[in-house]
């Protein structure tokens, strides 16, 4: 069964056709980042302009690239929320008019699940249920997913995303947007242990806080008005290694509670390297399996809501020409 898969909950403009959930025939992705780079993150406005630009064009080459016609689609999955709402509804009204005109059906789809969703399009092996962890631009979560359906929130950040925690640090270190792979670029050639940060404890140890290490940072740098590179780079690597350990420490803590041996680590964040070297690491020393979605597949696309539309109609869910964005 070939589903239509359609994503713009942010800044890019996807779409996608995967067969039977897990064969991905086509993911087209077409970004607006270099519109927002300037004014140091997502500027919505801009955002959405060019979703209503771009996505015609990218939906036909995911169909020309998976060589199939609109008759062919069986199901047109589309991300229904959380995200920017402008965004949402170019995709989801964009979904409407091919469901309404092909009569094919819809389905709205949760996008942090999609994110979950995306390690099944890599690892044919892997099996329900199991602990996920997603961590973006916009969400810090640890879930407990018995199935797509059924699905337990185990803690999530009190404050800022962890994505949001690497952009507001280069923003800070004068980095540029996004963060996340500037500060893993520059931390490479830095020392982790030279400078003491902490993540907040939490009141509830699966919850997450970033706020409070964003401002160690400021702290730490603004009284230098023009930082050594070098100190940049321990700043960076310094920060970076006390996130990844939360992140792997609290994920650890939900596999035990959870009694689960299988973890799940997705979102814009676990594309970077040391994270997934740190995960696996902690995994072997607890015999727990820790899988990752393919590094492209980590960010915004449309191939993970193809796939995660597939799962839930599969088990008797579909939208109504109803449905509006789901702000969460
Ligand atoms: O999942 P995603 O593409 O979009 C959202 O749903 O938010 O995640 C984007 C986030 C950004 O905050 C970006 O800085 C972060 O993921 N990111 C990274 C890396 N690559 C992207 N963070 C740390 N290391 C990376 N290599
Ligand atoms: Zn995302």
């Amino acid at each position: 069964m070939y589903v239509l898969g359609i994503e713009t909950s942010c800044d890019e403009t996807s779409a996608s056709v995967v067969k039977d959930g897990r064969t991905v025939l086509s993911n087209i992705v077409a970004s607006s980042l270099n519109q927002h780079k300037k004014y140091g993150g997502i500027i919505p406005e801009i955002a959405f302009r060019m979703q209503l630009d771009t996505i015609t064009g990218v939906t036909d080459s995911a169909l020309k690239e998976a060589k199939l016609k609109l008759n062919d689609i069986k199901l047109v999955s589309v991300t229904s929320g959380p995200g920017l709402l402008g965004s949402l509804l170019v995709g989801i009204s964009f979904a409407k008019a091919i469901s309404f005109s092909g009569k094919i059906p819809l389905l709205g789809v949760n996008h942090l699940y999609g994110h979950i969703y995306a390690a099944f399009l890599n690892n044919n092996k892997l099996e329900l249920p199991f602990v996920a962890l997603v961590v973006s631009g916009g969400h810090t979560s640890l879930l407990y997913i018995k199935d797509f359906d059924k699905i337990e929130l185990l803690g999530s950040t009190r404050d800022d995303a962890c994505g949001e925690a690497f952009d507001k640090v280069a923003k800070i270190l004068k980095l540029g947007y996004p963060g996340g792979p500037v500060i893993e670029r520059m931390a490479q050639g830095g020392n982790p242990g030279k400078i003491k940060f902490n993540c907040s404890n939490t009141k509830d140890p699966l919850d997450f806080s970033f706020s409070g290490i964003k401002t160690a940072v400021l702290y730490c740098i603004r009284d230098t008005p023009r930082p050594q590179l070098a100190q940049i780079k321990d700043i960076s690597a310094s920060f970076q290694e006390t996130v990844i350990n939360t992140l792997v420490k609290k994920s650890m803590l939900a596999c035990k509670m959870k009694k689960q041996k299988l973890l799940v680590v997705a979102g814009g964040v676990a594309a970077n390297n040391r994270l997934r070297e740190k995960f696996l690491q902690a995994a072997g020393e607890n015999s727990i399996k820790c899988l990752f979605p393919e590094k492209k597949l980590c960010m915004d696309n449309a191939a993970m809501v193809a796939g995660l539309g597939y799962h839930l109609h599969k088990l008797g869910y579909d939208s109504s020409l109803g449905i509006s964005a789901d702000l969460g």
